[in-house]
């Protein structure tokens, strides 16, 4: 297609999701794609550190291509970043979304894709993230500690852990009787299902700017 054409038609932001498990966040963005919550941005690739993630399903009933790379097809950590960072590069996309990704980014890629990559963390940031904190013992923490309001926040990924830039946090309230797993599921529910897609549509859509370490909206709210 002439380049003239190309821009008549606006550039899609290219987007490579890299998953882990459920791809419950993977399918929220496929579900806004698809409704247009979010626009001007596609899949363009689905990566998998885990052969039986059923994200890899959810990518496949979309169409959406999907690779599966996993530290122990390779004979050492570097070997397997340099692999991910070859998958990553490859598909030359704009954005990365890290939706349950429970790889430690290589500090390649972060320099490679500064202010590209995303990552939603299930609480309150800088409550409860850090060094160990994913998944469901983000949730056992905030039980343990008996806070009465957790959440999500999806932010910009740097060269430490859930450090960047922050872009959106929603609250969600603690209830009486929780478990890690049902306040796991509440959290998903009312605020990470909600923010991601918010986010990345926001990308999409030229409304974030990263200034002194900290997210700008245009307009000030999304
Ligand atoms: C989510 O809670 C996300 O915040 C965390 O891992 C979980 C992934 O869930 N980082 P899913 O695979 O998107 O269903």
């Amino acid at each position: 297609m002439l380049k003239e054409a190309e821009e008549a038609q606006g550039h899609k932001l290219k987007i490579v999701v890299c998953v882990s498990g459920g791809g419950t966040n993977l399918q929220a963005i496929i579900d806004g794609i698809s409704n247009n919550t979010i626009t001007n941005a596609e899949i363009i690739r689905v990566i998998s550190n885990n052969k039986t993630a059923y994200a890899l399903e959810r990518a496949a009933k979309h169409g959406i291509p999907s690779v599966c790379i996993r530290p122990k097809d390779f004979m050492d950590r570097e070997q397997f970043n340099q692999a991910l960072l070859h998958a990553v590069q490859e598909s030359e996309p704009d954005l990365i979304v890290l939706a349950g990704f429970l790889v430690v980014i290589p500090q390649e890629i972060i320099h490679a894709y500064q202010n590209r990559i995303i990552n939603i963390h299930p609480s309150l940031i800088p409550s409860f993230c850090g060094t160990g904190y994913y998944g469901i013992k983000v949730h056992e923490k905030a039980l343990e500690r008996g806070v009465k309001v957790t959440g999500a926040t999806v932010h910009f990924v740097d060269e430490g852990t859930d450090t960047g830039p922050i872009i959106l946090q929603k609250a969600v309230e603690v209830e009486e009787g929780d478990t890690p797993e049902i306040l796991q599921k509440r959290v998903m529910e009312q605020a990470e299902w909600e923010l991601l897609p918010k986010a990345i549509d926001s990308i999409a859509n030229g409304r974030l700017t990263v200034e002194n370490g900290k997210v700008r909206i245009q307009g000030g709210k999304l």
